[in-house]
Formats: structure tokens, sequence, C-alpha cells
């Protein structure tokens, strides 16, 4: 571990910015109303808020806790939790790579899109730009083909802005971030649902939204993926707020922080929702499509975005601030899922923060850039996506609840630990839902979408692709993590280190 003493966030503002940052991000505009879409429209709103209230918020409150307890990346923070549960924090660590690698990429489509927007180069057909002149998507899956140089140029700038803000470190770099684009990112998404609210046909889009359609209850598979949604929209399951969180002083308050960011996320997540739907509502009735018809996020964002974009007045304008909006939610994000590895690399190697930067982000980043920016990025980044969220962060989350709860039986002692520093007082709910209520719910989901999983491949796609591009990835972070957490510490080390001033709030 780093001899220098731990860094500190400057304010609590600072730190609940940060967290917010991170839990907006694609996540919100991208994949939520895509997710909606694809599960029932508004009748995915009720196991979506189930799922928040009675696993998101208390795993964001049980992540809070352990990062300020055992002041430590996630694998440290895990391995001063109980020593064998530290194959948690890396496989958290593993899932983090996975997950930077692919989710730059979109990133760097959306700055490729704010310049597209300024003269709407999609022209009439934005399905065909997207997918045949920018993206140059091969046929098959699996074959990486060549390099696609309008993709790869923005994701290098996506890397480099990435690995800047992250050797800055967390008061100069990643808390400045956020206090200054995390209000900018509000402003302009407010100017965008003001201005799909008063579209035509935008009634008709929320509807669609807000009309419940019960018997999508029924299906696992909606369950799933409302519990996926809020596993990576809130950033829990993947040890960022056990990073975020042990940046922060002893006194600091936890439960309340954290229910200011788990609220802050799911209603800018609503109303991207909201804005979404209204404007899927003026492009229906444009042209008559129905408002679900839409291909996931990519065909949301990508695709009927643009045609919208082109459709209305003042198109280029919002089109810019809907791209741009994109990337500083995408950015601040990303520099969250950067920091989980950084942290843990920094722990592990005793490394000052620029060096572990330096070699852990250039590693990723070149991870990123070899495979995603190729004629078969695109089919990559879906399999890694499904499945990495699916057998990765739920799984993970699981495995993280069950340890806690089940096997080092520590809730009653983080419970304490919150409680003392917090203005709301956790009950005995946070318990039940996590030990019991999120275990039973979350293990039957994944058993059920297991057996979806193998009764029919993913998007049609051939065996020998998922093979290594879906189950090997969410297999290889597990193995990799179990590895990791087998080699020992130098000097066994497991002592928190010393905090650099006591005195500090934040
Ligand atoms: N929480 C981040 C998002 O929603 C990862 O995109």
């Amino acid at each position: 571990m780093s001899d220098q003493p731990r860094e500190r966030w400057g304010t609590r503002a600072g730190f609940i910015l940060a967290a917010i940052g991170s839990a907006i991000g694609l996540g919100n505009i991208w994949r939520f109303p895509a997710e909606a879409a694809r599960n029932g429209g508004g009748a995915f709103m009720l196991p979506y808020l189930i799922a928040l209230l009675t696993a998101g918020l208390p795993l964001l409150i049980m992540e809070y806790t352990i990062g300020r307890r055992y002041r430590g990346s996630a694998p440290a923070a895990y391995l001063r939790l109980s020593r064998p549960a530290q194959f948690i924090g890396w496989w958290q660590v593993a899932i983090c790579f996975v997950i930077a690698t692919y989710y730059s990429l979109i990133l760097a489509w959306a700055l490729r899109y704010v310049g597209f927007s300024v003269g709407q180069k999609w022209g009439d057909d934005a399905e065909t730009f997207l997918f045949a002149d920018f993206l140059k998507v091969g046929d098959s899956p699996g074959d990486l083909g060549g390099y696609v140089g309008g993709v790869f140029w923005p994701l290098l700038a996506v890397w480099l802005a990435v690995l800047v803000v992250l050797a800055l470190g967390i008061r100069r770099g990643i808390e400045k971030v956020a206090l200054i684009f995390i209000p900018l990112l509000v402003v302009f998404f407010v100017i965008l649902v003001i201005r799909a609210l008063t579209l035509d046909g935008a009634d008709v889009g929320l509807d669609a939204l807000f009309t419940p359609d019960w018997d999508a209850l029924t299906d696992g598979d909606v369950w799933v993926a409302a519990y996926g949604q809020i596993f990576f929209s809130l950033s829990v399951g993947f040890g960022i707020m056990i990073t975020y969180a042990s940046y922060l002083g002893r006194r600091s308050d936890l439960s309340g922080s954290a229910l200011v960011a788990g609220f802050a996320n799911s209603s800018f997540e609503i109303l991207a929702g909201i804005g979404v739907f209204a404007t899927l509502g003026f492009l229906a009735a444009q042209g008559g499509t129905e408002v679900l018809d839409t291909e996931g996020g990519l065909g949301l964002a990508f695709v009927a975005f643009p045609t919208i974009i082109s459709e209305m007045p003042w198109g280029g304008f919002f089109g810019v601030l809907f791209f741009l909006s994109l990337v500083i939610a995408g950015w601040t994000s990303l520099i969250s899922i950067m920091q989980v590895i950084v942290a843990a690399v920094q722990d592990r190697l005793r490394m000052s923060r620029v060096p572990a930067v330096a070699i852990v982000g250039g590693a990723v980043a070149l991870a990123s850039l070899l495979l995603y920016p190729t004629n078969g990025g695109l089919y990559l980044l879906d399999a890694a996506d499904r499945f990495i969220n699916r057998y990765g962060i739920a799984l993970a989350a699981l495995t993280s609840v069950v340890v806690v709860a089940w096997i080092v039986r520590k809730l009653p002692v983080l419970q304490r630990d919150a409680d003392a520093t917090s203005a709301v007082k956790l009950g005995r709910w946070w318990k039940i839902f996590l030990g019991l209520i999120t275990p039973i719910v979350l293990g039957a989901m994944l058993v059920d979408s297991l057996a979806q999983e193998i009764d029919e491949n993913y998007a049609g796609y051939p065996t020998s692709f998922l093979l290594w591009a879906g189950w090997g990835v969410a297999a290889g972070a597990l193995v990799i993590a179990v590895l990791l957490s087998l080699i020992p510490w130098r000097g066994g080390e497991i002592k928190p280190p010393q905090e650099a001033d006591e005195e500090r709030s934040a």
C-alpha cells in the first residue's frame, strides 16, 4: 500500500457531485430509455423503482460504508473486511476494465456526433450513415476487420481527456471536473427536456413511457433488466462507490449522501426518459412509426435522435446540446470507472498516482484502441455489455451481499458505523433488504436469465462468437480476479493508511 497519506475529497459537496457524476452517465441517457422501451415502456417503471429501493440504495449505502471504514480500493477494502473476500474487489476491478474499454467507444461516437450535428452530416438516412459510413460495420460478428479512422481519433481524444483528469488526482482532478460539469449538464438537459415536451406528439411518447403493461411484470427478464439497469446506473456492484468513499473522512455522513446521490441519479434518469420518449412521440407523429420501435440504445441515440434533429427547428443547436450532454455524462462516469483500477494498482503496488495512471490507464486505453475502433467493434461492444452486466456486475453484487451478510456477517457492524455519523439512520429494513430480499430476488433472476441465455443465443449471434466475446469475457474477469487474490500482499498489508487530515469533514 502506498506509504503516502491517502488523498481526500475537499468538501462534502465535491464528493456528492463526483458520486452523482459517476452515477449519471450513458446509462441514464442512452441505456435507461432503451431498456424501458425494450421492456414494455411503463411496465418497466415498477420493477425499476422496486429495484432502486430494495437493492440499489441499500447496496449504495453498504459500498459507501465499506469504502469509508476500510479506506482502500475495492481489493484492499474487501481484504480488510475478510481476507478471502478479496477476490470480490479484484472481480470488480476486472469488470471495470472490460466496461471502460467499450464505454469509451460510445463516448467517442458521441463526441464525433457533436460535430456531425452542426451540418446534420447524416443526411436523409441516419441509419445507413451510422452503420455504413461512420462505423463501417462488418458482416460477421467476431471478425474485427480493419481500423476505422473516424472512430479511432475521437476515441484517442476521449482517453487523453480521462487520463489527464485522473493524473490530476481526487481533489484537483475528479472533484473539480464534477463541480464544474455536473451543474452544466443539468442545465443542458433541462433545456433539452423543455424543448422535447413542447414538440408535437410529445404526449403520445409520454403515454408509452408511463402506461404500465402489467403482463410484462410476470416476465423474469424484465426484472433482471430493471435490476441490471439500477446497478449500472447507480454505479454499484463494480467497486466505484467503495473507491470513492475511501477518500472520505471518518466523520462524513454516509446514508444521507447516498440518498442524495441515488435520488439525484434516478431523477435525472426519469427526466432523460421523459425527454427521450417525448421526442420519440414527435418522431412517431411525423413518420407514423411506433414509439417503442427503436433498436436499443444505439438506435435511439445515434439513429432516432439524428433523424429528429433533422426534422425539428433549430435542430443543429439541440443536436450539439444532446451529444455534448452525452459526452459530459459519460466522461465523468468513465473517470470513476478508471479510478477503481488506478486505486487498486496504487494500493497493491504502493505506487503513486501519476505512474499508476500512466501504466494502468495506458493499458486499458491500448486495449480499447486496439479492439474497438474496428469493423467488428460494435458486435464486440454489444456482447461484452450484455454479459458483463449480467454475469459480472449483477453476479458480483449478489456475491458481495451474500458474503457480507451471511459469510462474514458484517452488516450489523457496518450499520453501526454508518449510523454513527449519518443524519439518516438505517433501520432494520436495511439489513432485511440486503441480507434477504436482494439475494433471493437477484439469485432467482440470474438463474432465470441464465436459462434463457442457454436456450437462445443472445441477439442471434453465433455460439463461437458468444463463447469468447460474451461468456469468455465474463468468466475471464472472475478467473483473473481469483488468481490475483491468491498473490500475497507485501507484508500481508491489512491496516488502513493514515488519514491526510483528521480535521477535515468531507
Ligand atoms: N453509472 C454509470 C452510467 O450510468 C456507469 O453510465
